[in-house]
Parts: C-alpha cells; sequence; structure tokens
C-alpha cells in the first residue's frame, strides 16, 4: 500500500493502482467514458483529466486519471480551475458533431454525456461549422441499432468484442470525423451470445436494444432484482418493468405488467457485470402463454377443490413418486422437503435442455445445465435416473410432476397424476388434478447456482387470481386436512 493525495485528502492505495481506479475506491469522483473497469484503457476521451500540482507551488500539469499510476505522495487535484475548464474544452469537441438528440434517445437518463454536459459545460456549441452528419440508423445487428452520430467513439464496446466476448466482431473504420464503428463482415456480432452488453456500456445513446427501442423512458421504470434462470450459473440481472405511479390506465394495462427489459446486476462471485443474451429474452421464456385455471380431469374447478383432490390422492397413495423441478426456488424445496419429502420418493428432474442452435457452454458465463437450482434440488434428493423403471417401481400409483420438461407418455400408465406447472400445456388437461404455479416474476425466493452461490429474486408482478405459490401449496398438501 502507498499513500497519495486527491484534493489535499490523504487516500491508500494499492502501487498497481491508477488514480481512476484509487479514486473510485475511496468515494472521490471523476468523470469518465472510455475508460470501464473490465476492459482495457485506450485513454481517448480524456473526460478523466486531473491536475497533477507540483510541491512548492510550481506549476502544475494536467493528464488522465484512468492511465496515471499512482506513487507516493503524488498530489491531485479532480475539480480545480484548470480540470473544470479542460472539463469544458474536452465536452465541446466530444459534443462537436453530436445530435442534440435527447428528447427522443432511449439513453436519456442514463446518458452520462447528457449528465457532465450539465454537469461541466451547459454552454451551446462554440462551433461556426454545421455538424458533420453519419448514418443515423444503421441495423449492426437483428438485435442492435446503431446510430453513428450519437457515437464518442470511445470504442468501450469494440474492446468489449475484443477481450471480452472475443468475437472481435466490432472495430473502427475510416479517419477523424468520419470514423465508424462497424461489425466485422463475416457476421460475427451477429453471432455473439454477449452481443447486448455493448448496450449498456457505450456511454451514449449510440447502441441501442430494437426490442427496447422506444419502448419507454427509464424514468417510468424500475429494476427489480433478480436471477436469470437461463442455466446453472444464475447470473444477477435486474429486470426492468412499469414504477406503479406510472401505471397506464387509459392505454395498453398489459404494459404494466411486461418485462420491459433486462440488464446485469453486478455481482463478482457470480457474473461479473456481464450476462448473455438468453437473459436480455427473458419475456420470451417468462410470458408464455399462463395457466391459471385449476382442474381435475381436464374441468375446472375451484382451487381448494383442486387442493383437496390433490391431498385426498397423495393420502391414499401406496408408492408415490414425485419429481422434483429443477427451477424451484430454495424455499420451495425446501417446502416440498418438509411437507412431502417423507411421503414420497423423490427424484430430481430437468426441467428444461438447450434449444437447438443455443450455446451449449463456454468459458465466460454460460453452462450446459439450462437449469437454474439443480444444484439445491440435488443437495436434498437424488437425480431422476435414466432408465425410468429404476424411478417408478411397478406398483408405484401416484407420481406428482413439478414443473415442465416431462413426458407424460413416460409415466407408469395406471398411475395418478398430481401436476404442478405455470404454462398452458396440453398436459395440464390430462393429469387427474393440475395445480397452476406463479412464475418468479410474481414470488421472491433464491437460487443457488453451480458454484453454490446464493443469489435472491424479488418479485415484479403480482400473481394472477387461481395461481398458487408453491412453497405454500405444499405446506398445505401436507396437512392432513
Ligand atoms: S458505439 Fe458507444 S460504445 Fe461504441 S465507440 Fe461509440 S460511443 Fe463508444
Ligand atoms: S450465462 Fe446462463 S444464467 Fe447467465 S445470463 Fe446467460 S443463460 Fe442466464
Ligand atoms: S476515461 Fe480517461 S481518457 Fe477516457
Amino acid at each position: 500500500m502507498l499513500e497519495f493525495f486527491i484534493n489535499g485528502q490523504p487516500v491508500q492505495a494499492e502501487e498497481d493502482q491508477t488514480v481512476m481506479q484509487a479514486a473510485k475506491a475511496s468515494g472521490h469522483f471523476i468523470p469518465y467514458f472510455c475508460w470501464h473497469p473490465q476492459l482495457s484503457i485506450p485513454g481517448n476521451c480524456r473526460i478523466c483529466a486531473v491536475e497533477v500540482e507540483v510541491e512548492g507551488g510550481g506549476i502544475g500539469w494536467l493528464d488522465i486519471a484512468c492511465n496515471m499510476p499512482v506513487s507516493p505522495g503524488l498530489r491531485v487535484l479532480t475539480d480545480s480551475d484548470k480540470v473544470r475548464a479542460r472539463r469544458k474544452e474536452t465536452l465541446q469537441f466530444i459534443t462537436l458533431n453530436h445530435p442534440v438528440d435527447c428528447g427522443i434517445c432511449d439513453k436519456a437518463g442514463e446518458c452520462t454525456l447528457q449528465d457532465y454536459h450539465y454537469a461541466y459545460n451547459g454552454s451551446p456549441s462554440t462551433s461556426l461549422d454545421a455538424k458533420v452528419h453519419a448514418t443515423k440508423h444503421y441495423d449492426l445487428s437483428q438485435r442492435i441499432v446503431l446510430d453513428n452520430e450519437r457515437c464518442i467513439l470511445c470504442t468501450r464496446c469494440v474492446r468489449f468484442t475484443r477481450e471480452i466476448s472475443k468475437t472481435n466482431a466490432l472495430g473502427v473504420i475510416s479517419r477523424g470525423d468520419h470514423s465508424l464503428i462497424r461489425p466485422v463482415e463475416d457476421g460475427a456480432f451477429e453471432n455473439d451470445v454477449y452481443s447486448d452488453n455493448v448496450i449498456d456500456i457505450c456511454p451514449v445513446g449510440a447502441l441501442l436494444s430494437k426490442a427496447f427501442l422506444h419502448k419507454a423512458r427509464v424514468w417510468y421504470l424500475k429494476p427489480s432484482p433478480s436471477v436469470c434462470p437461463g442455466c446453472a450459473r444464475g447470473c444477477n440481472i435486474d429486470i426492468w418493468h412499469r414504477k406503479s405511479e406510472w401505471r397506464l390506465t387509459a392505454l395498453d394495462a398489459k404494459q404494466n405488467a411486461r418485462i420491459d427489459r433486462v440488464t446485469p446486476r453486478e455481482n463478482a462471485a457470480v457474473n461479473g457485470p456481464w450476462i448473455c443474451n438468453k437473459a436480455r429474452d427473458l419475456a420470451r421464456l417468462l410470458e408464455r402463454a399462463r395457466a391459471i385455471q385449476p382442474l381435475r380431469k381436464g374441468q375446472p374447478v375451484e382451487p381448494q377443490a383442486a387442493i383437496a383432490a390433490a391431498r385426498s390422492l397423495i393420502q391414499d397413495a401406496h408408492r408415490p413418486v414425485a419429481l422434483v423441478s429443477s427451477w424451484g426456488s430454495n424455499e420451495e424445496l425446501a417446502a416440498f422437503q418438509q411437507a412431502l419429502g417423507g411421503r414420497f420418493s423423490s427424484f430430481v428432474k430437468t426441467d428444461c435442455e438447450a434449444e437447438p442452435g443455443e450455446v451449449l457452454e463456454d468459458d465466460l458465463l454460460i453452462r450446459a445445465d439450462k437449469n437454474p437450482n439443480r444444484a439445491a434440488a440435488l443437495a436434498l434428493f437424488p437425480p431422476l435416473p435414466e432408465a425410468d423403471v429404476a424411478a417408478f417401481p411397478p406398483d408405484c400409483d401416484l407420481v406428482l410432476v413439478w414443473g415442465e420438461g416431462f413426458s407424460f407418455a413416460q409415466l407408469p400408465p395406471t398411475a395418478k397424476i398430481v401436476f404442478l406447472n405455470s404454462w398452458l400445456q396440453p398436459e395440464n388437461g390430462h393429469a387427474d388434478v393440475f395445480l397452476p404455479v406463479s412464475v418468479m416474476t410474481e414470488r421472491s425466493g433464491h437460487y443457488t447456482n453451480f458454484e453454490g452461490v446464493v443469489s435472491a429474486f424479488e418479485p415484479c408482478f403480482a400473481k394472477p387470481p387461481g395461481v398458487f405459490d408453491a412453497e405454500a401449496l405444499f405446506a398445505s398438501l401436507g396437512r392432513s386436512t
């Protein structure tokens, strides 16, 4: 450790840190565009300039904090007259050709260029020349649109594909104010399964999600902490949905209960600041047609009648078997074990397999197991044997199937079936009792990932009437009356 000074205050720093890193760690703010804690340092935007003080009152100089190593006794100023003047000049330069698009830009509310402009510049452009125009709508991929006029050429997106996703899919073409971000021509960016991270790290509104384009202003939305269920990594995410105080009544009310977008929630022990595109598409997974009606032999029944029927089947069974969901939360698994674990021979099943064309596994985040909580389920119950006959003894007379992914054709033909699921599918009507259960965006809980790290998820929406919470349902099914 060494000591240096920021604005006259002593700061302890590691010897290999930069002034930017040490400032961030000690709570001193220095603005930045091109610097990113997980990427290499190009030093191209110059907004992070700080003044280096010279002992004895000599004339100090300005240099960039993101690439300045700390040294013992170094003294820097982050808000001197010189620094403020340099920031203003830098912002004048960066906005020279930048359009005044904030009113229609999806990045408004999250744009550091807008924030820094108001904090450090605030003046109209001093340029007498017309702005240089560039491509306003360039299809970078099927998922992302690029507005080259808004791009400040920080190269974060380029470095992301070189250093993190390792597709080398983006680059800069041409020189000076004709420079443009462009994808390489072999389609690598289209196939980069981490591509949408460039939307988050772009400091301006140059890279935008087509799925979210002009859907909502971010200040109408609220991020709820959650966990991606797409694989056993369990990446921490924020699910963005409409704030209750901004609920729509006259317009499409369905927008009040939909996932507007998904972004990473940084967790160094799980996913760092990244997620793969599967998490961005969570709405496709969780907003499938829902099952909301309890059924008895395919006929609608009241929720309490369905519970009573399932309870009676469980009490009367001689050799009941349960297929436990690898999507159930830690709380639901514990509730099942406590209420029904002694009654059933229980096995953990696979709810989801990789979809055709999906990346099975890689060195960054993606895991081959496409179920979020198999680790916690296997800590309580054995896995479902490959041969069905090993799970279902000849006298098996009841199977409780929890979650999707298991064909009823594999069940003993004479066994009764109690089925818990969230989605509309034909099997629901073939069960003796069907009990619709909530999805993760309607309840809180925890998942344990393949490395044993536990992450929490919070509810975003109310569950539909008629739908059960599995945790309470198991307790109810386990009671004798
Ligand atoms: S598109 Fe965004 S991230 Fe990429 S260079 Fe331009 S400003 Fe930076
Ligand atoms: S790596 Fe797995 S858990 Fe992480 S975002 Fe992708 S699918 Fe979700
Ligand atoms: S943040 Fe330091 S030069 Fe860009």
